[in-house]
């Protein structure tokens, strides 16, 4: 029988928050970006301690989480499948026993989202999805953030989404449901989301198109991600083919509507999924939405920890 910590607040899928607490991290998000950036010392988190636990490779998922968690007076303990026991096989359940009694947070990033599910039921402290196959949730919620920064409230706004139906496009799903918004998606035939999968409960927070032009035309954002994600190395040569016509270009964000922002979660492709002059052009806020990532999971790190500050 599972333990069952049913107490315990976790940060496993998007849908997980209220849009009202969306809005709470939004405004602390602000709020510490804004410290950060005049220098000012915000170390609430002083004496806790994150483990982070990577199953696959990350830059920005690491440093964001590492340097937030060391900004704000924590500590932070990384570990990979090689060098632990995850590797040899120990049961997942006792790593989330283990672990969880000698830390105050956790963030895997791991392949299936059922794996990162048994671990939080068998955690003592906050768990936080850093990517699985089925989800990102941290790089939505930067995403969202960066929109709003830029645009304000993305509420009755249209995202395009051109490519893959994978964890991120899933996640836009479960955002445009939580906050309000449309995705226009378009992927190649193969590869569409699976809305069960994506975990929604209301289809007209999404409408697909065979062409990616239509998803694009009148957008307020046009986003992309690779062709082949994590773990789905093996079928490369076969998406290489069948992606070819999902590379966001000139054409695709002049159909958006004028002064539309582009989105790219990172590391990008120059010429596969986007081009140079589009990741690199003007209507590109992709380093933005990288530095974001650590703003808004100080803020989430704050919350699962401190609960709502004032
Ligand atoms: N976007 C993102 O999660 O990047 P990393 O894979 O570098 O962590
Ligand atoms: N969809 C990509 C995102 C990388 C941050 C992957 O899962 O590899």
């Amino acid at each position: 029988m599972k333990p069952g910590h049913t107490l315990i607040k976790h940060y496993l899928q998007f849908k997980d928050f209220r849009a009202e607490e969306y809005a709470y991290l939004f405004e602390r998000a602000a709020i510490i970006k804004r410290r950060f950036k005049n220098y000012e010392k915000y170390t609430p988190l002083s004496d806790r301690t994150l483990a982070m636990i990577f199953e696959k490779a990350s830059t920005r998922t690491r440093v964001s989480f590492e340097a937030g968690m060391y900004q704000m007076g924590g500590s932070v303990v990384h570990l990979t499948t090689g060098d632990s026991q995850l590797g040899r096989a120990e049961p997942v359940e006792d790593s989330a026993r283990v672990i969880s009694r000698m830390v105050d947070l956790v963030m895997i990033r791991t392949y299936e989202q059922a794996k990162l599910e048994s671990f939080a039921a068998y955690s003592r402290v906050p768990v936080i999805n850093g990517l699985t196959n089925e989800f990102h949730p941290c790089q939505i919620l930067a995403d969202v953030f960066t929109y709003i920064e830029h645009r304000g409230s993305i509420q009755g706004k249209t995202v395009a989404w051109v490519g893959d139906g994978n964890n991120m496009a899933n996640t836009w799903l479960q955002a445009a449901e939580v906050l309000g918004f449309k995705v226009h998606v378009s992927t190649p035939n193969g590869y569409e989301i699976d809305p069960q999968l994506a975990g929604i409960q209301d289809r007209s927070c999404y409408q697909t198109f065979r062409d990616p032009m239509d998803a694009c035309r009148g957008a307020d954002l046009v986003t992309t991600d690779v062709w082949t994600s994590m773990g789905f190395e093996a079928e490369n040569e076969a998406r290489q083919k069948a992606f070819a016509d999902w590379c966001v270009d000139a054409d695709m964000m002049a159909a958006a509507k004028p002064g539309a922002l582009f989105m790219h979660c990172l590391p990008a492709h120059r010429g596969e999924e986007v081009t140079a002059e589009v990741i690199d052009g003007p209507q590109s806020v992709v380093w933005d939405e990288a530095e974001n990532r650590m703003h808004v999971q100080k803020a989430l790190m704050e919350y699962l920890l401190l609960g709502r500050i004032g």
